[in-house]
């Protein structure tokens, strides 16, 4: 075994071991000599103090070199598309959609036969839930990956999966998948070989034979689902303890060994392969541990990601990372950038457009649109109401502090607002991971149950538009989950089911709903007012250039219901939007609208309107005006 040595020998080095793994070619060599670099500061500064740390990266480099050699052509255009125009990401034509394969159209081929429905909803990015090769039974909705290799048989084949992605290319559609290389399932291969001591494996996961260090790790580490296993580790049938960060048979990997990083950094660039577009980074804050630390966002966590953006810089480059860090906003920023992820969920935006519907106030989205919205350039937010996932309410104290809001109380407020405890709510949210330790909890429900529809309350649509309205202008790909344009609602059903009773969130992961579907043109209903309106605006913003891109000035309107930020366009012209999230009309006078020309455009109503006579907004109300600054 070798350890890291000088630039220049490791890179000798690894091009001989490329070289031994087949023909290095002229595109690769390129690439590798701009990343390169990079990656050998990267590694010697994760892994300088182990024994076998040149031979893994002359691993990587071999596999990198012929993972390239394997791609096929027409992902080599595509990456040469890509880096032509690097901010593809960014136009105002981008709208992504999210759903699980089996719930939304039974398998790969359904969703096949979906691909006009999306076109027809102007989708340009789809992200299916994973997908892989998965524990029958509990598997927390694929997210314990038995083999990032082969598609669960129920869904299809990677065969199948390729030509997917090849379609959906066709149709101006890029494919985003999970790439969840926090953990594996506990029955995957590698595991498997962990447990039984197999030497090559022992080190890919951190097993401990007594509680010493569990216990000392569990000191500062936060539970994340409580609700199954107290602290960060759970007991092997052998006794010894492993890591398990959320679900007992989901096993963290172990990335203080180099061996890991290839390994996983070989099953990156095999989806990659598959014809995947952007790959979504599964809960990238975890990846690596430190004792005496919360073991959340360490620095190494981010040395990691760099190393693996250049991996795929050398042997995939138009594939992109997407950060799934739902985490203080603090850490959430500080994945997005051309060198980790230059996508990223915007969580703080969704949890507080949330808050705002409940509070009626929308001061702190105002506060966090001004002042942790703005991003690097050339990296954009994906801007969701809701996910797959529950809602928390990650906001700053600090930030609340500012407006005398206790962040704490204000949490505890949220939740029993949501989950229906508050005599008030319109909310029909279900408790997530409620800890009685901690008294933290978070919400369940689908966007239509929590925002009122459910309950009947006769404001649930505007909400629902309201919401995705501030989500498709604040600048980055808005993203729906789908079946929420249909209004589609909680499905209590799981309760019945053993493998999914135990986790809430399957009340918003229900089956395709066929009928909300079939209503969609039907005025009369919920599902069909909501799915015009929605289409309505998203046909607006394809044609609002100004909703490109990221830039956003606040505007403020001396009234704590209504939101309002400017996106510049050219010549003096930008996109005025104005949101109400109270329950009364606000007018908002002719002097607050004093800096611009007395002629707006209201582009979603394709009219002409005097500011002078100052602007109406109705309660949950919204508009986008183009108007000129004086
Ligand atoms: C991510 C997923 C979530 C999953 C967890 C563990 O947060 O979004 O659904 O439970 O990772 O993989």
């Amino acid at each position: 075994m070798t350890p890291l040595s000088t630039l220049e020998d490791d890179r000798t080095a690894a091009l001989a071991a490329a070289g031994d793994a087949g023909r290095v070619d002229d595109a690769f060599l390129g690439r590798f000599d701009e990343q390169f670099p990079r990656l050998h500061r990267l590694f010697t500064q994760l892994y300088g103090g182990r024994d076998d740390g040149q031979d893994r990266l002359s691993e990587l480099i071999a596999l990198a070199s012929t993972s390239w050699s394997r791609r096929p052509l027409e992902l080599k255009v595509r990456d040469g598309a890509r880096l032509d125009q690097p901010d593809w990401f960014t136009s105002e034509r981008m709208l992504g959609g999210v759903c699980y394969v089996d719930r939304y159209a039974g398998n790969l081929a359904g969703i096949r036969d979906q691909i006009p429905y999306f076109r027809d909803l102007g989708l340009t990015y789809l992200h299916l839930m994973p997908l892989f090769d998965t524990p029958d039974g509990d598997n927390d909705g694929g997210y314990a990956v038995s083999s990032y290799r082969r598609v669960n048989p129920s869904l299809g084949s990677m065969e199948q999966l390729a030509e997917l992605a090849a379609e959906l290319r066709l149709a101006g559609i890029s494919l985003v998948l999970d790439f969840v290389f926090n953990h594996t399932a506990s029955n995957h291969e590698w595991a498997q070989k962990a447990v039984a001591g197999d030497p090559a494996f022992e080190d890919f996961y951190l097993i401990f034979d007594d509680r010493e260090m569990p216990d000392a790790y569990e000191q500062t580490t936060r539970e994340i689902f409580p609700d199954d296993h107290p602290g960060s580790f759970v007991q092997l049938e052998d006794g010894r303890w492993i890591w398990a960060t959320f679900y007992r048979y989901q096993w963290d990997l172990n990335y203080a060994n180099p061996a890991v990083f290839t390994a996983m950094a070989g099953e990156m660039l095999f989806l990659a392969n598959q014809g995947v577009d952007i790959l979504r980074m599964d809960a990238v804050a975890f990846i690596w541990k430190q004792l005496g630390t919360a073991c959340e966002s360490l620095p190494e966590a981010h040395l990691l990601l760099q190393a693996f953006n250049a991996v795929l810089a050398m042997a995939a480059p138009g594939v992109e990372f997407k950060s799934e860090a739902i985490v203080h906003p603090d850490e959430v920023i500080e994945y997005i950038s051309a060198d980790e992820c230059r996508l990223s969920y915007n969580p703080l935006q969704m949890a507080l457009t949330w808050e705002a519907l409940a509070t009626r106030d929308a001061r702190l989205l105002q506060q966090a649109l001004e002042r942790r919205h703005s991003l690097p350039a050339g990296t954009a937010w994906v801007n969701y109401v809701r996910s797959h996932d529950d809602i928390g309410w990650t906001f700053a104290d600090e930030d609340a502090a500012e407006l005398g809001i206790e962040g704490g109380a204000h949490r505890r407020f949220l939740n029993a607002f949501y989950n229906g405890r508050h005599e008030d709510s319109f909310a029909r949210g279900v408790p997530f991971q409620e800890n009685p330790k901690t008294g933290d909890a978070r919400v369940a429900g689908t966007t239509a149950s929590l925002a009122g529809i459910e309950a009947g309350d006769p404001a649930g649509v505007d909400r629902v538009v309201l919401a995705h309205a501030i989500a498709m202008s604040t600048g980055g790909i808005p993203l729906l989950y789908l079946g929420d344009e249909v209004a589609q609602l909680n499905d209590p059903s799981y309760a019945d089911d053993p493998a999914r009773r135990d986790d809430t969130r399957w009340v918003h992961r229900g089956q395709r709903p066929r009928d909300r579907y079939f209503q969609r043109t039907d005025l009369e209903t919920d599902a069909g007012r909501v799915f015009s309106r929605l289409t309505h605006l998203i046909a607006v913003r394809h044609q609002t250039p100004e909703f490109g891109g990221n830039d956003l000035v606040g505007f403020h309107v001396p009234k704590a219901s209504v939101l309002g930020y400017q996106r510049p366009g050219t010549d003096g012209q930008v996109v005025l939007a104005l949101a109400n999230v109270g329950d009364e009309q606000v007018v908002v006078d002719p002097l607050t609208l004093s800096g611009f020309d007395r002629t707006a455009r209201d582009i979603v109503h394709a009219v002409d309107i005097d500011l002078d006579e100052g602007l109406v907004l109705s309660p949950h109300g919204f508009a986008w005006l183009r108007v000129r600054a004086l």
